[in-house]
Formats: C-alpha cells, sequence, structure tokens
C-alpha cells in the first residue's frame, strides 16, 4: 500500500496508524477524514531536523496551513517546533485562537486587505511576504499609523517552469503571485521599500509550484535567489538575511508517484545556497521552507459508505459514496488521481473496475474514474488515501451537505479534532 504505516488486519479490515478503518467509520459516522497524527509528527521533525544536520545557520520551516487548517492542527506543528504560514485572516485568527505564537508567524497573500494587514500588524506577526506594491505602500502606511515596522520579505516569481498542473504552478511570469525578476520589478521594489521609514526588508521568497518531484526546479530557485540577494547588495547596500524557499514537495497519491525523501530535499537545497553563495560571494542566509501537502502526506484518508452500484452496461460502474466533491474536489478541479479500498475488504484482491462518484447534484462530482478497487456492495465502507491536505481545506457545503467530522490517531487511539457539522450549523448564518 502507498506507505507502510497501512496494514490489513485480522478482520481483513484496512488499518492505519494502527486504528481499524472500519471501526472508526461505524464509530463516528462517515464521511470522515483520519489523520495518523504520529506520521506527521515524524514529517515535521524530518524537515526540522534535517536542516540541522545540513545547515549551520538555523532555519525555520513553516507549516503552510492552507493544506489543512483547524486549531488542533497549529498546536501540533507549534509542539513540533514549526513555524506557520497563513495566507488569510481566517486562518491567522485559528493559529491565534489555538495559542500559536504570533511571532512564528509568516504572513502571505496575493490581495491581503487593509484590515488582514492592520490585523496582522496588530497581533504581532513574525513576518509579512509582500506581494505586491500596492500592498508595500498599504503596509508602510498601516505600520506607520501603528508605530510598527514589521519584518518584511518579497515573495519573487523567479521564472522557473516546473512540471506540475497548470493550476498550482506559480514560479513563472504569467502568475498571479509576486514580483517578477525578468521586467525589472523585484528590484524596483527592493529600491522603494528601502526608501520606507516603517518596512524592514529582511528577506525574499519563492515557491515555485505544488506537488513537484523533481528536484531541478529547487537548484534552479536556490541559484537564482541567491543571485537576487547579491544583486539586491552590490545595488542597494542591502545584505538580507532570510531566503524562503516555499513548500511544493510531492507526495505519493498512487503507486506511481516515486518522491524524494525530505531529508534528500533538504540537503539538496541547503547544498545548492552554499553553492549559489559561493559562486557569487554571498554571505549564508538563513533558509526557510513552507511545506503543506508533505507535512499531512499519504497517511491521511476519507472513510465513505457506498450507496448505490449503479453498472451501466458496456460503459462503466458508478459506486456513489455519502461524500463527493464537497469534501474532495480535487478530481473534479485538477482530475487528481486517488487509491481507494474497500476498508472492510482490505485483504481482497483489488480486482473491480470503479468509477468512484459523490452526492451533489452534478456530473462531475466524481472521486476517481476506472480505478482498481475491491468488489464493492451497498453498505461497505471505502478508503479514499492520502486525502489529508486540500480537502477538509478546500470542503464545501454545496448542496447543504455537512462538512464532515476529522480524527486524528495516535498510537491506534482515535480523538476527535473537527466535530461533524450538522444541519442546523448549515443554517445558522441564514437569516
Ligand atoms: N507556500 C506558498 C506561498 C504556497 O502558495 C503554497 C501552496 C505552499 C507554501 C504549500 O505548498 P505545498 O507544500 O502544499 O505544495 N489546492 C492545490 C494546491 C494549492 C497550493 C497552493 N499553495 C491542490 O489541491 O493540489
Amino acid at each position: 500500500m502507498l506507505t507502510n504505516r497501512y496494514s490489513v488486519n485480522e478482520k481483513g479490515h484496512l488499518t492505519l496508524g494502527g486504528a481499524d478503518t472500519v471501526e472508526l467509520a461505524s464509530r463516528f459516522g462517515t464521511p470522515l477524514y483520519v489523520f495518523d497524527e504520529d506520521d506527521i509528527r515524524g514529517n515535521c521533525r524530518s524537515f526540522r531536523e534535517a536542516f540541522e544536520k545540513n545547515y549551520s545557520l538555523p532555519c525555520k520551516v513553516y507549516y503552510a496551513s492552507k493544506a489543512f487548517s483547524c486549531k488542533e492542527m497549529y498546536r501540533l506543528v507549534d509542539s513540533e517546533g514549526l513555524c506557520a504560514d497563513v495566507v488569510s485572516g481566517g486562518e491567522l485568527y485559528t493559529a491565534l485562537a489555538a495559542g500559536f505564537p504570533a511571532e512564528k508567524i509568516g504572513f502571505h497573500g496575493n490581495n491581503k486587505t487593509p484590515d488582514e494587514l492592520a490585523f496582522a500588524l496588530d497581533s504581532g506577526v513574525g513576518r509579512i511576504i509582500v506581494d505586491n506594491i500596492y500592498e508595500l505602500y498599504t503596509l508602510n502606511d498601516l505600520a506607520g499609523e501603528k508605530g510598527k515596522k514589521p519584518s518584511v520579505l518579497f515573495r519573487i516569481k523567479p521564472g522557473i517552469d516546473c512540471h506540475t498542473h497548470e493550476y498550482i504552478q506559480t514560479g513563472q511570469i504569467d502568475c498571479k503571485f509576486g514580483f517578477a525578476l525578468e521586467n525589472g520589478e523585484a528590484m524596483e521594489a527592493v529600491k522603494i521599500a528601502s526608501a520606507m521609514d516603517n518596512i524592514s526588508l529582511v528577506g525574499i521568497h519563492c515557491h515555485i509550484g505544488s506537488q513537484i518531484f523533481e528536484t531541478q526546479p529547487f537548484i534552479d530557485a536556490a541559484d537564482i535567489m541567491v543571485k537576487l540577494a547579491t544583486d539586491i547588495r552590490d545595488t542597494f547596500g542591502i545584505t538580507l538575511k532570510e531566503i524562503n524557499f516555499g513548500g511544493g514537495y510531492g507526495i505519493k497519491y498512487t503507486e506511481k508517484d516515486i518522491p524524494t525523501e525530505k531529508d534528500t530535499d533538504i540537503k539538496i537545497l541547503c547544498e545548492n545556497v552554499k553553492l549559489a553563495c559561493e559562486r557569487y560571494d554571498f554571505p549564508l542566509p538563513s533558509l526557510s521552507i513552507e511545506p503543506g501537502r508533505s507535512i499531512l502526506d499519504a497517511s491521511t484518508l476519507t472513510l465513505y459508505k457506498i450507496g448505490v452500484v449503479k453498472t451501466i452496461k458496456d460503459i462503466r460502474t458508478y459506486v456513489s459514496v455519502d461524500g463527493g466533491m464537497a469534501d474532495n474536489p480535487r478530481y473534479a478541479l485538477y482530475g487528481a488521481e486517488y487509491e481507494a479500498v474497500v476498508a472492510n475488504k482490505a485483504d481482497k484482491p483489488r480486482d473491480f473496475t470503479a468509477t468512484i462518484a459523490g452526492k451533489c447534484c452534478e456530473s462531475g462530482d466524481l472521486i476517481q474514474e476506472h480505478t482498481k478497487i475491491q468488489t464493492p456492495q451497498v453498505g461497505d465502507t471505502l478508503a479514499v488515501l492520502a486525502t489529508g491536505a486540500y480537502n477538509y481545506s478546500m470542503a464545501s457545503n454545496y448542496n447543504r451537505l455537512p462538512r464532515p467530522a476529522a480524527v486524528m490517531v495516535s498510537g491506534g487511539n482515535p480523538r476527535v479534532i473537527i466535530e461533524r457539522e450538522t444541519y442546523e450549523d448549515i443554517i445558522k448564518k441564514d437569516i
């Protein structure tokens, strides 16, 4: 199976992190998101320790909380010594409500509102990653009014094309995020910031895309970003102390995916930053990254109940589950690939070709097409694997479906970290 955290027990049931998924489904209901806490903690440590091993300066790992944001997740990453990347007032609010230290938060966004910037300044976030020139002026004015001087990084588009879905590529010039390098925008912004009274420019940031398996784009980013820091020093006399390389490390959604070890990714990044610093004669900066998907990784799943099995002769069999695009829009959006297992028949061969459909009133409400699962029957529990990232965080109430509950499993023991929404929750804001 995808990771060694999955197994099959003596009942023939799929287990994750030692917990019987069929029991989880009957105890907590479906749909249900399940997270392997021990694995997530291990992922946090792998990144953190890789920097300790491979770099001489202190580095920071920001958990990109857009991947899965809830109070318990902020508590967990805080307890593992990580920082947090937030991208909206809502994520910032959730982090602070969980007691996450503001100074360990990096605030992102390509269209932060003045209210969000004021919120970030008032709460004392550690870093604001400025995306554009309008934001820079607004932030400078707001900071002046409040008597603050935020530490700022500039988000740079390094002009790197990586091989991932077009919707999640972010390093190329034709992209809504950040300052471009090619047309001088980035250097111009540094010039403007250097003359501002209320901005402390401490570093530069890039994020080239998501679900990336190649290492070359990260190697290129190391060179381009150190070169930019050198140009900034040589032109403006400002020596930046920090470079943030964003997230993007790919995970194993299917057997076809072969991700690099986290340790190796970080080693490559550190080595190439060191090489670039030698090449350009630039002092080693402190490094940070922002992994989201790879913190949650593949040892996460969603459990559903199979409600209808509809075979259309000579065409296909639709296996309908009690969730769908409202809890996992990734197939509808990106054609994302997933593996699925009939959790109560996990010891049987996956020799049945199914199209897994949701219950939304929409033909495109599919989780996967023509995929192999065990022969399904009404009432079976279906597990869709590796759904930890960008599922709950992208979930909606389409068709007024309540959002599912989420449980974390540690040492085989589950605990609820997000309660299932009720119909009452759904009408709460209706007048
Ligand atoms: N940092 C920045 C500035 C980002 O924009 C992102 C992701 C990350 C870090 C984390 O990237 P990760 O390590 O998770 O690849 N909804 C899409 C993914 C969108 C990614 C957006 N930005 C999906 O479901 O695949």
